[in-house]
């Protein structure tokens, strides 16, 4: 997490990015921004004419302006402002929030 151009690894990349208009990204904020993995996933797939909304849950930290504007760098697409939620948010709270977009 130091070096922001670290990209572990991914398992796969069979994600079915292709079939989606918008792509919901979430993931836990670590120090005070996204995973270097979700990276390497941004940068694995073809996002051109998509959109990206992403989502994070964290102990108190915000998802900040930062982490969008990077998305929109590595992958070209559209990047909403996205949402953070508590660490312990409820899968009702996301569906909830999601239907509402
Ligand atoms: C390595 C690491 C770094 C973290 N950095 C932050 C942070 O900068 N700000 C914050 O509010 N929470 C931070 N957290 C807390 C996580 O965001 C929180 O545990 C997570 O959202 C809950 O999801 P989980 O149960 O999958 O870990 C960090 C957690 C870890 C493990």
């Amino acid at each position: 997490m130091s070096d922001k151009n670290c990209r572990p690894a991914l398992a796969d990349k069979d994600a079915p990015v292709a079939d989606a208009e918008v792509v919901f990204v979430g993931y836990p904020v670590w120090w005070y921004r996204e995973p270097s993995i979700i990276d390497s996933f941004l940068e694995a797939y073809d996002f051109s004419g998509k959109k990206i909304v992403p989502f994070v849950t964290s102990g108190g930290s915000g998802i900040g302006p930062e982490a969008p504007a990077r998305m929109r760098e590595i992958t070209g697409a559209e990047v909403d402002a996205g949402m953070r939620f508590p660490a312990d948010a409820s899968a009702e709270s996301l569906k909830s929030w999601a239907e509402n977009l």
